[in-house]
């Protein structure tokens, strides 16, 4: 009996998110008409394209969700929890809270040194201190780090290079959605500037360290909510028209497209980087909108877990059957279809371009 709600439950939830996402895309779809040029290159049919492999994406999540074996990913990784990571470091960006903090503490106990990049030090030493709580042996520390502060990321990677000998795993966790229309201190819009540009820049700056500890792996946290973004590069900023879902859904699609094109570079470094949508997750994430936050509150109960949220980022951190897979996307702790926009390599280098333009560096 149980097991039925369970599985009714999950159907259900997946049905839910696909409904509400649907809607928000046709009111997004009425905004981009009335906005000419802004989504130039980018037909109506492709968005349908997009919307109805999306559409088959969710039914197939529901199928797999009442499958018995499947179980949820949660349990999946959490039953095969036999990776150890002592003498591992890990780097997690946005672990005071959510999703990065459950992976904080998972990680904690396979042994590794977490280290936890927090825009805010107090929470993140809330944070640290509630793992040791239910951890007495977590290495955790906390590191100040602001990625939407070009100064504040560099200033992190230097002192980090100069503390840390080695970094095993870098989590790319931190994001921000659906915030009002704000700028970086560089001048960068909020959602491409930290979720896609802050990361960038991070990574860049800690390639060399992961190069040499390697076998290594970056996790990029996107989202299935890539599938509704394009890459404006005529307004990436969004200073011509601005929509918050849109702004959030490009960010998320650069994250992936970041994962893929950077994963072509690592080839035969034996550093890997593969993206992760770790699900709906009842989590801070919704903080910028009203809507958003009713919706997860009155669904609250069929969302995952910030805890099940983590089990992908965990399963593309540690799992030993991944050792040699990168430039892949993961939901459920299994590969997961990503939009055509996603996989298209010219956008990707071309975004490649246009980021190491934007931050003043130069990353072949
Ligand atoms: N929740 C979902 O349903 C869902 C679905 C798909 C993808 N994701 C992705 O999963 C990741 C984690 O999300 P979550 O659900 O755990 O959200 P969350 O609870 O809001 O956590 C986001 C984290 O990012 C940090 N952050 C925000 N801006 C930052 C900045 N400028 N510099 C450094 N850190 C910053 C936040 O710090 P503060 O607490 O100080 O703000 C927080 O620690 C995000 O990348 C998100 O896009 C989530």
């Amino acid at each position: 009996m149980n097991r039925v709600f369970r599985r009714s439950a999950r159907a259900y939830q997946q049905l839910s998110v696909g409904g509400v996402i649907y809607v928000c895309v046709l009111y997004s779809s009425r905004a981009i008409g009335s906005e000419a040029g802004l989504l130039s290159g980018v037909g109506r049919t492709t968005q349908y394209y997009s919307f109805s492999k999306f559409l088959c994406e969710l039914l197939n999540q529901a199928v797999h969700m009442s499958n018995p074996i499947m179980k949820g990913a949660a349990i999946q990784t959490e039953l095969s929890a036999v990776a150890v990571l002592d003498g591992k470091t890990v780097l997690i960006t946005g672990a005071n809270t959510g999703i990065g903090k459950e992976t904080a503490l998972d990680m904690a106990k396979r042994g590794a040194r977490v280290i936890m990049a927090c825009r805010d030090v107090e929470k993140g030493e809330e944070a640290a201190a509630s793992i040791r709580a239910a951890y007495s042996k977590a290495q955790v520390e906390v590191r100040e780090l602001d990625l939407a502060d070009t100064c504040s990321i560099r200033a992190f990677a230097q002192q980090f290079l100069r503390d840390v000998n080695q970094l095993h795993i870098l989590i790319n966790n931190a994001g921000v959605m659906m915030c009002p229309y704000t700028k970086t201190i560089d001048g960068f819009e909020m959602h491409i500037g930290v979720n896609h540009l802050g990361h960038f820049l991070l990574t860049y700056l800690l390639i060399g360290q992961l190069k040499r500890s390697a076998p290594a792996r970056i996790v990029v946290l996107s989202s299935l909510a890539h599938n509704f973004g394009w890459i404006r590069f005529h307004d990436l900023h969004s200073q011509g028209s601005y929509n918050s879902g849109l702004a959030y859904c490009q960010s998320k699609l650069a994250n992936g497209l970041f994962a893929r094109e950077l994963a072509r570079r690592l080839k035969d470094t034996n550093v890997t980087v593969n993206s992760v949508h770790p699900g709906t997750v009842n989590s801070d994430l919704t903080r910028h909108s009203t809507l958003m936050t009713i919706f997860f509150t009155v669904f609250s109960m069929f969302l995952k877990t910030p805890r099940e949220g983590a089990q992908t980022s965990i399963y593309c951190a540690v799992a030993e059957e991944l050792h040699s897979i990168s430039g892949k996307h993961f939901s459920d702790c299994a590969p997961a279809f990503v939009a055509p926009q996603g996989r298209s390599e010219e956008t990707a280098r071309r975004l490649w371009d246009v980021s190491c333009e934007l931050l003043g560096i130069e990353w072949d």
